[in-house]
C-alpha cells in the first residue's frame, strides 16, 4: 500500500544544513494499523510531510499503491492529498465556521461530489464514530474527542488508501484518546482502512498490529503485535525505555 524508500530530507542550507531523514525505508500493508514512535525530533513528523509532500525531499521514493508521488505535479498531488491520503492531526484542524456534518463532508465538496452522495457517506461515518448527535454542532461547542472522530471521519470520507495520523491524541485525556484510537480500529475493521500513526503514546500504540520505531531520522527497530494487547505494551515499554535511555 505505501511503500517508502531510501527516504532523504534536510533542513537549511549550506553549513546550516542538517539531515533530518537518513535513509527511511517502510513498508505499510493494506488494511494495516501502525504506528510510529520515536523520541523528540527523530523526524517522525518530518516523515509524514515527506509522505504527502508537504515538503520536499531530497531522495528517495514515496509510492502509493504503487504510484510514485515523487513523479507527480503540485496539481495531481492535490488531488492525491484530498481523494487518496485522510489527514489527522494533533490540533484537529477543523474549520471553525463549519458544522461538525460540514467539516465532515469538506473532501467530497473539494471532489466535487453531489450532495447526495456527500450525505450518505457523511451519515454513516457519523454513526460510526458516534458523533451522529452532535453533527449540527460547531467546533468551539463540542469536546476534543468529539474533534477528533470528526477529524476522523473526515479523514475518510473520500474512502482514501491511507490514514496519516500525527499525534492524533496528543491534546486528548485517556478517556477521549481511548475513543479516538477506537474510532480508528473502527475505521480498520469495517471499512478496511491503512492507518499510519506517529504517536508518543504507548498505550495508543499498544493496539496497532505493528510499531516502527524511529531514531536520529532512520528506522532503527520495529515490534509486531503477536498476542494480546497488553503484552505488547509491556514489550513496548521495554524497547521504549530502551531507545530512550540510549542505549
Ligand atoms: N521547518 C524546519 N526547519 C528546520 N528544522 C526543522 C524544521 N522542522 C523540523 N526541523 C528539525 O527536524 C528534526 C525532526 O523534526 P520532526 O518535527 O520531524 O521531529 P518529530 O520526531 O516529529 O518530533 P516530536 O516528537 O517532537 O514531534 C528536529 O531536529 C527539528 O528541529
Ligand atoms: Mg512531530
Amino acid at each position: 500500500m505505501l511503500e517508502v524508500k531510501e527516504l532523504v530530507k534536510s533542513y537549511g542550507t549550506g553549513k546550516n544544513q542538517h539531515q533530518v531523514l537518513r535513509g527511511v525505508d517502510l513498508t505499510i500493508h493494506k488494511g494495516e494499523f501502525a504506528a510510529v514512535m520515536g523520541p523528540s525530533g527523530s523526524g517522525k513528523t518530518t516523515l509524514l510531510d515527506c509522505i504527502s509532500r508537504y515538503k520536499p525531499f531530497e531522495s528517495g521514493e514515496v509510492l502509493l499503491n504503487g504510484k510514485d508521488l515523487g513523479k507527480l505535479n503540485e496539481k495531481e498531488m492535490a488531488k492525491v492529498r484530498n481523494e487518496k491520503i485522510g489527514f489527522v492531526f494533533q490540533d484537529f484542524m477543523l474549520l471553525d465556521g463549519l458544522t461538525v456534518f460540514d467539516n465532515v463532508c469538506v473532501p467530497q465538496v473539494i471532489k466535487g461530489e453531489n450532495y447526495r452522495s456527500m450525505e450518505k457517506r457523511a451519515s454513516k461515518l457519523l454513526k460510526m464514530f458516534d458523533i451522529e448527535k452532535i453533527k449540527k454542532k460547531y467546533p468551539a461547542e463540542i469536546s476534543g474527542g468529539q474533534k477528533q472522530r470528526t477529524a476522523v471521519a473526515r479523514a475518510l470520507i473520500n474512502d482514501p488508501l491511507m490514514i496519516l495520523a500525527d499525534e492524533p491524541t496528543g491534546n486528548l485525556d485517556s478517556r477521549s484518546s481511548e475513543a479516538v484510537i477506537e474510532a480508528f480500529i473502527t475505521a480498520k475493521k469495517q471499512l478496511q482502512a491503512t492507518i499510519l500513526m506517529v504517536t508518543h503514546d504507548s498505550l495508543s500504540a499498544s493496539y496497532c498490529d505493528r510499531v516502527i520505531l524511529m531514531r536520529d531520522g532512520v528506522v532503527c527497530d520495529e515490534l509486531v503485535r503477536t498476542g494480546d494487547r497488553r503484552t505488547f505494551f509491556n514489550e513496548l515499554m521495554d524497547v521504549l525505555r530502551k531507545l530512550n535511555g540510549g542505549e
